[in-house]
């Protein structure tokens, strides 16, 4: 491979890939196709709007589009040739409900989130899902317009449009308060990504190497994204990078209700503290994803949140590892990055933050290697209306998630693995006897298959360094799976010539 195409072009990429929308309102159509001639022809409709990696300057475009296929929608548009197919890895052939890929989801131990349940039980949806086509706008009319547009050539060129949420509804984005980076249970999202590096020729390249992400460079990368070898599949692929869009309901009703009973029944306990039984709930948030609701990290602020304002680099700026104490605070103010603990005890060790990026807390590198925690591309977005009562309406709400990466196994599966079962660090960290489970994300039922702990520990030391841990003993199920696609982001050079574009 020669020097120039060691780096990927962002002109090739779509732009989902190099960084997050902010356009406030998108909405996520999934699309089946009849036969891949006419296929060709949706495609030709709605290439323009296609958005690349490119800088679009300070003229944000008011409406535009990514688009991601299944290997079923790729095979089925007849543009590889059929020996080449294979080339693509199990993970993404078989897709999300094969047993492989379920031994890390774990969906089928849970009755509400089944592969069998998914796309509100639409089985043809769960087998014919060739395409899921991202769209966005800077006002609501601009959305509309494009998903109208999109709908009208889906319709005449013979796509068949499914749903994902009951009662037929399409996923569109919804913002929440009046902070689009929030989302369901009250946390700002969106913070910590891998800061996409390009490492070109100076090495092995870091989990956060754009080339970890984009397929075709492989042999400069870790996740060695694929296929990257000389056949019609690799030359379809090249440049693209796959998307795990999954769609999570979130049960904000149970979440409330959570922390209002951990913050009554510990508030003797923790009275130390100095915090009301409202600021207590924020407490038990903040330890159940180590970050405080409004974005900041508790290695960062122990004790409250910092500034809402405050989201600059420095919210990322952190590890776990080396022991707080030792360091001393004015070396500390200076380097944010060595407050760290090994302890647990500011930041417990299935806090869902730790558990999706454990940073330098020292992994379990028999198993794990020594390339340090894998890393994934987060563009997701809150569905459905606030919950505003105190009770349960009966609406759907959660999370529309695109997690991309260039290796599905050895990044999104291999993550979601160590949610439901916490045991990628040595111990001390995490037990060998007891296998507990992300706070947030564990999907509790495959704990029952599987013998994780459904307890949630958090190590607390009182004003004399005594510790007084609180165990929880059995965390609920928070969440449930509305449906999952393994996708790829093509290059827009290979959906150029899916359009018949020159
Ligand atoms: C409904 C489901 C989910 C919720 C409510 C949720 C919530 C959050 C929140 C509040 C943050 C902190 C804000 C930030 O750093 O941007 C976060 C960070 C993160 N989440 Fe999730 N998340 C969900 C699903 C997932 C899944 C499925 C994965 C991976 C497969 C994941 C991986 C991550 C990663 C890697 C981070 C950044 C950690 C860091 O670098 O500090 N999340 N999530």
């Amino acid at each position: 491979m020669s020097l120039a195409n060691s780096i990927p072009n962002p002109k090739n990429l779509q732009g989902l890939i190099l960084r997050g929308f902010t356009h406030p309102y998108s909405c996520h159509l999934l699309f089946g196709f009849s036969n891949g001639d006419v296929t060709k022809n949706f495609f030709s409709d709605i290439f323009d709007k296609i958005q690349s990696a490119e800088d679009w300057g300070n003229q944000k475009p008011k409406s535009m589009i990514n688009i991601g296929l299944t290997f079923g929608g790729i095979k089925k548009l007849s543009v590889i040739d059929e020996n080449d197919l294979n080339n693509f890895a199990g993970t993404f052939i078989n897709g999300p409900s094969a047993a492989a890929a379920q031994q890390s989801l774990g969906d089928w131990y849970d009755p509400n989130s089944k592969p069998e349940t998914w796309w509100n039980g639409n089985t043809e949806a769960q087998v014919n899902l060739d395409c899921v086509v991202h769209v966005y706008g800077l006002t609501k009319d601009d959305l509309d317009k494009l998903v109208s547009d999109i709908s009208t050539s889906a319709n005449k060129n013979k796509l068949t449009e499914y749903y994902a949420l009951k009662d037929d509804k399409r996923l569109y984005q919804s913002i929440l308060g009046d902070d689009p980076s929030k989302i369901h249970f009250g946390y700002v999202d969106g913070i910590s990504n891998p800061s996409l590096k390009n490492s070109g020729f100076s090495g092995l390249a870091s989990p956060e190497d754009i080339n970890n992400f984009v397929i075709g460079y492989g042999n400069n990368s870790i996740s060695n994204p694929g296929p990257f070898d000389e056949s019609s599949a690799a030359n379809f692929a090249k440049d693209g990078c796959y998307n795990a869009f999954r769609i999570f309901h979130q049960d904000v009703n149970t979440f409330n209700q959570f922390l209002k009973t951990q913050a009554k029944k510990y508030s003797t306990k923790l009275s130390f503290l100095g915090l009301n039984e409202t600021e207590l709930e924020e407490w038990f948030a903040a330890k159940l994803c180590g970050r405080w609701r409004n974005g900041s990290p508790i290695m960062l602020n122990p004790n409250k949140p910092s500034d809402s304002n405050e989201r600059n680099i420095k919210a990322e700026n952190f590890g776990f590892e080396e022991l707080t104490k030792q360091i001393p605070e004015d070396v500390l103010k200076k380097f944010p990055s060595k407050a760290s603990e090994s302890s647990g005890s500011i930041c417990p060790f299935s806090a869902h933050t730790r558990v999706a990026n454990p940073r330098n807390q020292q992994l379990n590198t028999a198993r794990e290697g020594t390339s340090g925690p894998p890393r994934i591309l987060r563009r997701g977005m809150a569905y459905g209306p606030d919950l505003t009562s105190s009770k349960d309406d009966g609406k759907e709400r959660g999370l529309i998630g695109l997690f991309l990466c260039g290796n599905l196994t050895t990044q999104f599966e291999l993550l979601y693995g160590w949610m439901n079962f916490n045991d990628f660090s040595q111990p001390p960290v995490f037990s060998t006897v007891k296998t507990p489970q992300d706070a947030l994300l564990g999907n509790r039922y495959y704990a029952d298959a599987n013998n994780a702990v459904k307890s949630f520990i958090i190590p607390v030391k009182d004003p004399n360094n005594k510790s007084v841990d609180i165990t929880i003993p059995e965390l609920p199920s928070f969440l449930a799976i509305r449906g999952t696609a393994y996708c790829l982001l093509p290059s827009i050079s290979t959906l150029a010539k899916i359009a018949g574009k020159k």
